[in-house]
């Protein structure tokens, strides 16, 4: 049975003051449960003091962002030691804000994968296709091409400690979310991807739905075999939002 993980990517978004309303609101109003994890990945100036707000509550703190080099001149540049030293778990590479806006290869998102597991951090994969894709029937072509390039660089194994993330592009920010079918027939997609290499790692993996997902349409997406939690962008930027979709991971 595989824990649902409900995380919320706060992007480009907050200040102190906001950043730490918005956390302290997740932390005390965390739903009674087990079978759910919830992770915030704020932008990185907050991390630390996001962490430290966190400590003891059961949410996890994740980083947007990390560079695929070990450490030296790389300057703006974040490792994963570094992430890790200020309290993440986790990071979220690929996504396509970075692949668009950051012109992020699929090789270099599969470097910072490794080097995010190199350095004790889970890394949360992020692949999907856009409404051009979709119409030209590429979906699933394009989702093989962002997965098999992580899965050759760092082996079916390092998915064992690793989370995956289906945003289609044209559901980020829009209001259009996928229906919980159509967002099941590319998670199933992908864990077949994942079982035709390792069919244990498959079963185990989670794979996250992005796109506009709240409060409201959480039940039904979370409510499908493949779809293993959320990676939320608006509906985390307020903490009453993100606990909806909370308290569907913990079946309220
Ligand atoms: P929205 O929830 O705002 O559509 O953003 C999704 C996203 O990009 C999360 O990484």
């Amino acid at each position: 049975m595989r824990q649902i993980l409900v995380a919320g990517n706060w992007k480009m978004n907050g200040s102190n003051a906001a950043n730490q309303e918005l956390i302290d609101g997740i932390v005390a109003g965390v739903p009674d449960g087990d079978g759910f994890q919830l992770l915030v990945c704020p932008p990185l100036p907050y991390l630390a003091v996001v962490a430290a707000s966190a400590t003891g509550s059961g949410v996890a703190v994740g980083a947007q962002n990390v560079s695929e080099h070990e450490a030296g001149a790389y300057t703006g540049e974040t490792s994963a030691a570094m992430l890790k030293d200020v309290g993440c778990e986790y990071v979220i590479v690929g996504h396509s804000e970075r692949r668009a806006l950051y012109a992020e290869s699929s090789a270099q998102v599969a470097a910072k994968f490794v080097a995010a597991q190199a350095g004790g951090l889970a890394p949360i994969l992020c692949v999907g296709e856009t409404l051009e894709e979709r119409e030209a029937g590429t979906t699933e072509s394009v989702i093989d091409e962002q997965l098999d390039a992580v899965l050759d660089a760092a082996g079916v194994a390092a998915f064992d400690s690793a989370v995956i993330a289906y945003e289609p592009v044209w559901a980020i920010g829009t209001g259009m979310t996928a229906s919980p079918e159509q967002a099941q027939d590319v998670h199933r997609h992908i864990r077949e991807r994942v079982a035709a290499k390792d069919a244990a790692v498959a079963a185990k993996v989670q794979i996250l739905y992005g796109g506009s997902m709240k409060g409201e349409n959480a039940p039904g997406l979370l409510s499908m075999q493949d779809i293993d939690g959320g990676l939320i962008g608006g509906a985390s930027l307020k903490a009453s939002d993100f606990l909806a979709i909370a308290d569907a991971a913990a079946g309220n």
